[in-house]
């Protein structure tokens, strides 16, 4: 039987007993509207761990004034079939005011890390992700708990705040789940009306460029980068907001020139119509 729970303090002595029981415990953060991308991390953390649980919950915190916090789409009752279909013990799903007192003043900010690409983008988002997730690993105690590389940066945030404030949780990082056209799962795509869907793969086309030119032998960086742009720049419906090669432990630009062996990420972010999508592929120069 699945458990459902609001209540932080009853979520974290549900936790405790499963571990006074030896048994491994994990936890899958979520914001709900759950698909087959969430599906996969349950699924990984349900072979993994002897107690799974999934948190629901869409962090205030982590929008800006302009985004879509008020629309972002709550499908609770689909997303706890999904759950109990993962085979997830306990969905931890808690009411905002009892994540933040009115009066809270205190924050987690992981450094440079936060203020790039998405965090240039987003002012203060992942100052609301670290600190949701900090709240979200206490009060689950997971000694796993598992993230999508479908938000790249994010996953290298949270790894790298972990380890910096010696949180006992080993962050395990799960692939992207796609659309059989290549579209990253994400549960914004529902936003995407039928002509932005189609509009919305040229994302995964420019990563796959990005990739096969990085194949080659002798690729340089900056020359990968610009024709990935160059094909984002010229599809009609795509606004870009950047599309970037990184150093995928760093997210600091890649040197003018790499060895053969290189590993770099590519990076995109864009929107079609009113969506913002975020993508991103790992690579390794030819
Ligand atoms: P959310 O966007 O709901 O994503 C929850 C987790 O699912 C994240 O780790 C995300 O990377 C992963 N995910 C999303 N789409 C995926 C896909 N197509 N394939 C694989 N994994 C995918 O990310 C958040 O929520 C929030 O920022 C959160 C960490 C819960 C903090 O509020």
């Amino acid at each position: 039987m699945m458990l459902v729970e609001s209540c932080p303090q009853k979520t974290w002595q549900h936790v405790n007993s499963a571990r006074q029981r030896g048994l491994l415990t994990g936890c899958v953060p979520t914001m709900g509207a759950l698909h087959q991308g969430h599906f996969s991390l349950m699924q990984r953390a349900r072979l993994d761990c002897g107690f799974v649980t999934a948190t629901i919950f869409v962090n205030p915190t982590q929008f800006g004034p302009q985004e879509d916090f008020s629309k972002y789409p709550r499908t609770l009752e689909a997303d706890l079939e999904l759950c109990r279909q993962a085979g997830v013990d306990l969905v931890f799903t808690p009411q905002t005011d009892r994540m933040y007192a009115s009066d809270a003043e205190t924050t987690v900010r992981v450094g440079r890390l936060s203020t790039v690409l998405e965090g240039a983008h987003r002012p203060g988002h992942f100052d609301g992700v670290t600190t949701v997730v900090t709240k979200l690993l206490l009060i689950t105690q997971p000694e796993r708990a598992y993230f999508g590389q479908k938000d790249f940066q994010q996953q290298l945030i949270v790894k790298r705040m972990v380890r910096d404030l010696n949180i006992p949780t080993e962050i395990v990082t799960c692939p992207i789940i796609r659309e059989s056209d290549g579209l990253a799962m994400s549960s914004r795509n529902r936003y995407l009306s039928s002509v932005e869907r189609q509009t919305a793969t040229s994302l995964w086309g420019a990563l796959q460029l990005a990739q096969h030119l990085c194949g080659q032998s002798q690729a340089v960086p900056a020359a990968v980068e610009q024709q990935m742009q160059q094909k984002l720049l010229q599809t009609a419906g795509v606004e870009l907001q950047y599309a970037v090669l990184a150093d995928p432990e760093t997210l600091l630009p890649l040197p003018e020139r790499v060895s053969a062996g290189t590993k770099a990420v590519a990076l995109i972010a864009a929107r079609v119509g009113s969506t913002r999508l975020i993508d991103n592929q790992l690579l390794t120069f030819g």
